[in-house]
């Protein structure tokens, strides 16, 4: 049985993952090669919080494969006036080829993918961010050459993008350490998710409240926001009196190997997560992740829709 959905890494498994990165880079030289596959058809992009990037990316993505995304959210559709997740899963399903959801409680996410037909994306929840790691690791093979070998420190809030690098990097065999404030770790459960797969790749994860520690010998150092959409606005100051010491600041990343990236996400806060000389400086690569969130958006739903994935 082919995967249906990408709800999270986990549900990959690393031929799936190779062949996404493949993929992704056949799609970057010849982006048209697959235009006929969605011709006439449209792929709903829903948004219950903003976006730039995976809006925009899955908007070309799902134009290059000749198709036409609808782009909706909450106020536009009856389930802001309380449709179930279920009815409108079962209904997006008679008229969509696949549907990408960015939204809150994971759970949603999931619902929907239960009820639906169609392939179900997951573009961002509370829990998880499976289309960004991609893009990172396409990123960080494209820089290195290679994913093996290579180390991750993730410095910071243990939110979402932490929790979908922790799942990739044990995955591919990656090391990772994850640097976060008391209080700020990553979930337990994905945790524990994570160190399943790396039992069976070889990956190392470290979990610690020491950035310096985790950032030595990293060939990647990675940040995000310190406070994620949905997060409370009143634990702002409290965020940032925790998160201050874990700036990626110029001394920091010279604490990483000598050949280091910077990594982020993106929207970044420069000043608060990092230091602008390190966003706009020599080691960054967060423009190259943001390019890659299109090929390898391409690279999913052509993956997902021909049933060529067969799952963890
Ligand atoms: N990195 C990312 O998902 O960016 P957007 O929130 O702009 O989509
Ligand atoms: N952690 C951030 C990622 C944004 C792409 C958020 O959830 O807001």
């Amino acid at each position: 049985m082919a995967l249906k959905d990408l709800l999270r890494v986990a549900d990959l498994g690393l031929a799936d993952l190779r062949h996404l990165l493949d993929l992704s880079d056949e799609l970057r030289s010849e982006p048209y090669r697959y235009h006929d596959l969605l011709r006439g058809d449209t792929v709903i992009t829903y948004f219950a919080k903003p976006s730039t990037r995976t809006r925009l990316s899955f908007g070309s993505a799902i134009a290059r494969l000749g198709g036409t995304p609808e782009v909706v959210g909450p106020t536009e559709l009856q389930l802001g006036r309380g449709e179930t997740i279920e009815d409108t899963a079962r209904v997006v399903s008679r008229y969509a080829r696949a549907f990408v959801i960015r939204t809150f409680a994971d759970d949603e996410v999931c619902r929907f993918a239960d009820a639906a037909s169609i392939p179900v994306v997951n573009a961002l929840t509370d829990l998880h961010h499976p289309c960004q790691a991609l893009a990172d690791l396409l990123t960080l093979r494209n820089h290195f050459g290679q994913l093996d070998g290579l180390k991750l420190a993730y410095v910071g809030d243990g939110n979402n993008v932490a929790h979908s690098l922790l799942e990739a990097c044990a995955l591919t065999g990656m090391d990772i350490a994850v640097a976060s404030p008391a209080g700020f770790e990553p979930d337990a459960a994905i945790r524990e998710a994570a160190e399943k797969l790396a039992a069976a790749s070889g990956s190392e994860i470290v979990v610690t409240h020491d950035p310096f520690a985790a950032v030595r010998d990293a060939d990647a150092v990675y940040t995000d926001v310190w406070l994620s959409m949905g997060d409370d606005e009143a634990e702002r100051s409290h965020r940032i009196a925790a998160l201050t010491p874990f700036r990626v600041t110029p001394e920091l990343l010279a604490a990483a190997s000598g050949r280091c990236v910077f990594m982020h996400c993106l929207p970044a806060h420069r000043g608060e997560e990092v230091a602008a000389e390190v966003i706009d400086g020599p080691h960054s690569v967060v423009l190259d992740q943001a390019e890659n969130r299109m090929h390898t958006a391409q690279a999913l739903l052509l993956a997902l829709l021909r049933g060529e994935l067969r799952g963890a």
